[in-house]
């Protein structure tokens, strides 16, 4: 395997095979709760930036959810992330914040969709990944769309499977 670029290295924690461990939690005011499944891998190929892809699925009958994969940077020497993400639904965005120490948070700085995505439009993205104590992945997302405010969309702890 490549060596990892000392660019990213404010970022290797995020490094690795992950999956959801307990089931993530959906919710959004306008909408049913639910659990989902999640694997999150987290590589790099010896680049200043790590490549993902995060992989959903329906817990109990394993059918395919959302999905999406990208790429993480960072501006080197500075604390300053993007996370440049296209995603399933026909959404793509870049997400931009600021890593400070084990933890990443993060907010869409550009959002655009294809012309036949479906309503309600997402207008806006925050995120935040942790790493927590126990060695575990966090990761909790809230939204913005065209018609509710910023509230709570989804929230999963992942067990690390491999790095
Ligand atoms: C609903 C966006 C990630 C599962 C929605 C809605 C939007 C949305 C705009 C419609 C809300 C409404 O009707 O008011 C997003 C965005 C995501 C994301 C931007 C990523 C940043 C996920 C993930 C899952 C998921 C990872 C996991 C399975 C659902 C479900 C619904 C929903 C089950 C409700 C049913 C439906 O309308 O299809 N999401 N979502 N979403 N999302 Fe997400």
């Amino acid at each position: 395997a490549p060596l990892l670029n000392p660019a990213i290295s404010p970022l290797a924690w995020m490094l690795g095979t992950w999956v959801s461990e307990p089931a993530g939690k959906g919710e959004f005011p306008t909408i049913t709760p639910f659990n989902y499944k999640e694997e999150a891998v987290i590589s790099h190929a010896g680049q200043p930036m790590l490549n993902f892809t995060i992989c959903s699925s329906n817990p109990d009958t394993g059918k395919a959810l959302h999905r999406e994969c990208g790429f993480i940077r960072i501006n080197p020497g500075t604390n300053q992330v993007a996370f440049i993400c296209a995603q399933n639904i026909g959404v793509v965005e870049i997400e931009e914040g600021e890593v400070e120490g084990e933890q990443l948070t993060l907010t869409s700085r550009s959002l655009s969709r294809m012309s036949f995505a479906k309503e309600p439009h997402v207008q806006q993205i925050c995120r935040k990944f942790c790493l927590t104590a126990e060695g575990k992945l966090e990761q909790t997302v809230s939204m913005a769309t065209s018609t509710q405010s910023l509230a709570p969309h989804l929230h999963v702890t992942y067990r690390k499977l491999s790095s």
